[in-house]
């Protein structure tokens, strides 16, 4: 079977959600493989707004299993909330549709806290979205971590517990929200939602290799997207995790040779959320109108996105690290009422213009968009549903991204809604 992944190829919210739900129809298994619940989902389906956080998209399709694999982070209070969020309103999930890794790490009351505290204090703040994720991430690779096979073994884990809470009040003593936690009420108030998750909890190197022997399809759902990616992002300005497609092997247990296919999900302009270097961002009325049209608030904190046009230096950065088969481009309606669209495609630095994606966060807090204009359509496209009916204007401007990227656009989305979604590649098509 062909294997799928789908990619974030800006700083995130691009709609992966949407497509992940549209494929995960014929998917057998819907994996996640990093990120935790900083990401946020928003899956419109029967009309109904659904916004889910560390879980995998293939939860509104019964056939599919959801794996929360090794290489995510999870808060076990809030995918416990979510797990119940999403029953309240009809979508059961059982140890039969939802796995969770065994080696999976866990993010603790700690961690949060500490990542808060780190955001109110100093002046390198990140913007994160203080839910603990850097912290966790940062645990795992100091070897301090504990996973979710821990969990089966109560000594060793309330012993972890324990030295941990030592630890830390020593290194942070000026937290007083941290001196608050006793190493008696965290276990009382962990051990609930950790009964509630064990039952989940399977080995799923064995569980995804047994799939793969079976010729079963998958789809890893990436969370961020590529310019947050730890190591290929706009460092330090990131998450803590491979978002971009190289994280998939070491995220998920499998081999690299495992995805055939890599889906790279574009808005049809650009959005970041939290601090960092963003060269196209907009500061006047047009931005404000993206954010407006675009509804461009957090899923995950409500924070007001930052919007800008869309920058064709940075996605073909992404598609280099990425190799996109096709890209989707989301959101194209929000441009629907421009009378002009711009595309940077390429950056001035220091008097020169480049084309590459600069490393150095000075660099790109400096780099000035150079920009192609293209006319705006000026005409409704939510009603669209095939290539063909697109207005000329909006061809050319696919055709301009698809010829400087040098990748087949192979979706469009004109609205939130699944059904409206102008598919032109035949391998994104539900059959
Ligand atoms: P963290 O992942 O909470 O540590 O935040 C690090 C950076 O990634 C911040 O700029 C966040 O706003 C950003 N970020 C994390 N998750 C998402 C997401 O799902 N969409 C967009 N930005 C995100």
């Amino acid at each position: 079977m062909t294997n799928f992944a789908v990619i974030g190829a800006q700083w995130g919210d691009e709609g992966k959600g949407k497509v992940v739900d549209i494929l995960a129809r014929r998917f057998d298994y819907v994996i996640r493989y990093q990120g935790g619940h900083n990401a946020g989902h928003s899956v419109v389906f029967q009309g109904e707004r659904f916004a889910l956080h560390v879980m995998p998209s293939g939860v509104f399709n019964e056939k599919a299993v959801n794996v929360i694999a090794n290489g995510v982070v999870v808060d076990p209070f809030q995918l416990v909330k979510e797990i119940e969020g999403l029953r309240n309103r009809g979508v059961e999930l059982t140890p039969d549709n939802l796995k969770i890794s065994n080696r999976m790490h866990l993010i603790l009351p700690y961690h949060g806290i500490i990542d808060r505290h780190r955001e109110g204090v100093g002046s390198r703040k990140i913007g994160t979205t203080g839910r603990g994720i850097g912290p966790a991430y940062e645990w795992k690779a100091a070897r301090r971590g504990l996973r979710m096979c821990d969990v089966f073994h109560p000594e060793y884990f309330k012993a972890a517990v324990a030295a941990e809470l030592e630890s830390l009040n020593n290194r942070f003593s000026e937290i007083e929200e941290l001196r608050a936690w006793g190493l008696k009420e965290m276990m009382a108030k962990l051990q609930p939602v950790l009964d509630i998750l064990k039952p989940h909890v399977v080995d799923s190197v064995e569980l995804l290799s047994a799939a793969r022997a079976e010729g079963a399809s998958l789809l890893f759902e990436g969370a961020q997207a590529t310019l947050l990616d730890i190591d290929f992002g706009t460092y330090p300005y990131v998450t803590s995790s491979n978002s971009c497609a190289v994280g998939i092997s070491a995220g998920a247990g499998v081999p690299p040779s495992t995805v055939d296919e890599v889906v790279g999900i574009c808005k049809a302009y650009t959005t970041r959320v939290g601090e960092g270097p963003f060269p196209t961002e907009l500061h006047d009325e047009t931005g404000e109108a993206l954010r407006k049209a675009g509804f461009e608030f957090g899923t995950t904190t409500g924070r007001p996105r930052r919007c800008g046009w869309l920058d064709l230096v940075a996605l073909n950065y992404t598609h280099q690290l990425n190799g996109f088969s096709t890209v989707a481009i989301m959101k194209l309606d929000v441009l629907d009422e421009l009378p002009e669209v711009k595309v940077c495609k390429a950056y001035r630095l220091n008097g020169e213009e480049i084309t590459h994606f600069p490393a150095s966060p000075v660099d790109l807090n400096a780099v000035e968009p150079v920009y192609e204009t293209l006319p705006g359509w000026q005409e409704p496209t939510t009603h669209i549903r095939t290539y063909e009916e697109l207005p000329e204007k909006v061809k050319a401007y696919i055709d301009y991204i698809e010829k400087y990227v040098g990748c087949p656009i192979g979706l469009i989305s004109v609205g939130p809604d699944r059904e409206q979604t102008v598919i032109r590649d035949r391998r994104l098509k539900d059959d």
